[in-house]
């Protein structure tokens, strides 16, 4: 179960909260969203809804995962932004410690995991030539458009390994894409590649919880079904009306109110527990390219900025600016309470008073007393910050936390006054990309991007 602890985000408990009569009225506000909310449901683009009770979809991965059982020892995913994060998170949340360096017994004989995310040659170059043997490795080809050059680009690279080693496409890649756009389907259709789908209202990073997500997490052998139930049974609560009673819409009321009426303009997400250190980075691109946007009634460009962090170790690193740079953040704090494994700090020492209090603690309960007392800490400077309340790391806590969170982006977009579900301001970039690159339908970005300032070698140390 999660719950959302709010107490430190509002003033006068804390001094740069936000001011109370901002959130006595929030009800009205955050109706509007609601009614944005609906809107896009009733357009039929959250399909993330309805994905932890989409039978046939969940069907796919693990069918998939069970016919190809035993036949590899590495899976890796070609992919970018929101084909790549998700897949990310759910194997640190969700798998052990160190999984891929873990030999195959303590893997209960499931593959290795590696996301690409990013096309830098000596991180592929590497992986195919050191790290995963090409005959015993699945290809995850991830890419809701069916089109991303760097997605494309990875897969061509590992096509071309995939000849060389005279095997074919079909035993060793599958793709997980559009149902029918994309450059991906006809290729599937043609060479007998097997495909999954990503539902045509799915968007990237709301995608964590089809196949995107789901193919990965069941070839590690991850409980996909309670992944998926922790995320159903948190939908109703995600998307009720009442504000007071729905904790995305609390999140995403308190974000919105600290950025637009106390200047909190950075949104740090700090986990307290290394499992949950991806989600952070999940939840960076989902609050970044949902919300960074221009408003739809054209008049400002807005959103917050999303910071990753982790407990305790950036108390010895960003803390420090949370707690006494500028007054411009709010800290979203994850909890555990409940660890799978602790370790019990031995009682030695006991006459050096640094070491001896330490004795008969465990290492969780020192983790949670850190991120108690740096809560704590910051409230008193007048920062605010709230806790997300994680019984367990388990796959139905996790699937709720997905939930929650892209819930919580919706209704942020309709308060923002942003469409969350598109991405215009990537655009341009990837045109000048495919114009230098001599994509054939890119004349236009070509001519634009001559015309844009040269380098001017007195403007170069
Ligand atoms: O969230 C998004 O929509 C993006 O970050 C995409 O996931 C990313 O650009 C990759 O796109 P695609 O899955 O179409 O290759």
């Amino acid at each position: 179960m999660i719950h959302l602890d709010y107490t430190n985000m509002l003033a006068p408990a804390v001094s740069g909260g936000i001011p109370e009569d901002a959130w006595e009225n929030a009800d009205t506000l955050f109706a509007k969203a609601h009614v944005a909310f609906e809107k896009h449901r009733e357009a039929g683009e959250l399909g993330f809804l309805d994905l932890p009770t989409d039978m046939a979809l969940h069907a796919q991965s693990v069918d998939f995962a069970k016919r190809t059982r035993g036949r590899f020892d590495d899976v890796v995913v070609l992919g970018i932004g929101g084909s790549a994060l998700g897949p990310i998170a759910l194997r640190t949340a969700l798998r052990k410690p160190q999984w891929n360096l873990l030999d195959a017994g303590e893997r209960d004989l499931r593959p290795r995991l590696h996301v690409l995310d990013n096309l830098d040659p000596s991180t592929i170059a590497g992986l195919l030539d050191r790290v995963v043997r090409v005959e015993r490795t699945l290809f995850v080809v991830t890419s809701k458009s069916g089109g991303t050059a760097e997605t494309m680009a990875q897969y061509v690279v590992v096509r071309d390994q995939l000849e060389k080693h005279q095997l074919f496409a079909k035993d060793h890649i599958v793709f997980v894409t559009d149902p029918r756009k994309g450059a991906l389907r006809p290729l599937a259709t043609q060479e007998g590649i097997p495909a999954l789908d990503i539902p045509a209202n799915v968007g990237g990073r709301f995608s964590v919880l089809s196949p995107v997500g789901v193919l990965p997490a069941a070839l590690m052998g991850i409980n996909t079904t309670s992944l998926l139930a922790g995320a159903a049974d948190i939908v109703g609560r995600c998307t009720s009306p009442k504000l007071r009673e729905n904790p995305a819409a609390v999140f995403a009321t308190l974000q919105f109110l600290a950025d637009v009426k106390s200047g909190k303009h950075v949104h740090v997400m700090m986990p307290y527990s290394d499992a949950l250190r991806d989600m952070a980075g999940w939840f960076v691109q989902l609050w970044a390219e949902s919300l960074g946007k221009q408003r739809l009634d054209g008049k400002e460009h807005v959103g917050p900025t999303p910071l990753a962090a982790l407990g305790a170790t950036d108390q010895h690193s960003q803390v420090q600016l949370f707690m006494e740079g500028p007054a411009d953040k709010t800290i979203t704090f994850i909890s555990v309470p409940r660890r799978g494994s602790d370790v019990e700090i031995p009682k030695l020492h006991t006459n050096v008073p640094e070491l001896s209090y330490l004795g008969g603690h465990t290492l969780g309960e020192v983790l949670d007393v850190e991120r108690r007392a740096t809560a704590g800490a910051l409230a008193k400077r007048g920062r605010p910050n709230m806790t997300i309340e994680l019984d367990e790391v388990s796959p139905a806590s996790i699937g709720a936390l997905f939930m929650l969170l892209e819930t919580a982006t919706i209704f942020a977009g309709g308060l923002y006054g942003v469409n969350p579900l598109d991405q215009p301001g990537v655009e341009l970039g990837k045109q000048f990309t495919y114009a230098m690159l001599g994509r054939p339908d890119a004349e236009e970005a070509r001519r634009e991007f001559e015309q844009l300032p040269k380098p001017n070698p007195r403007h170069r140390v």
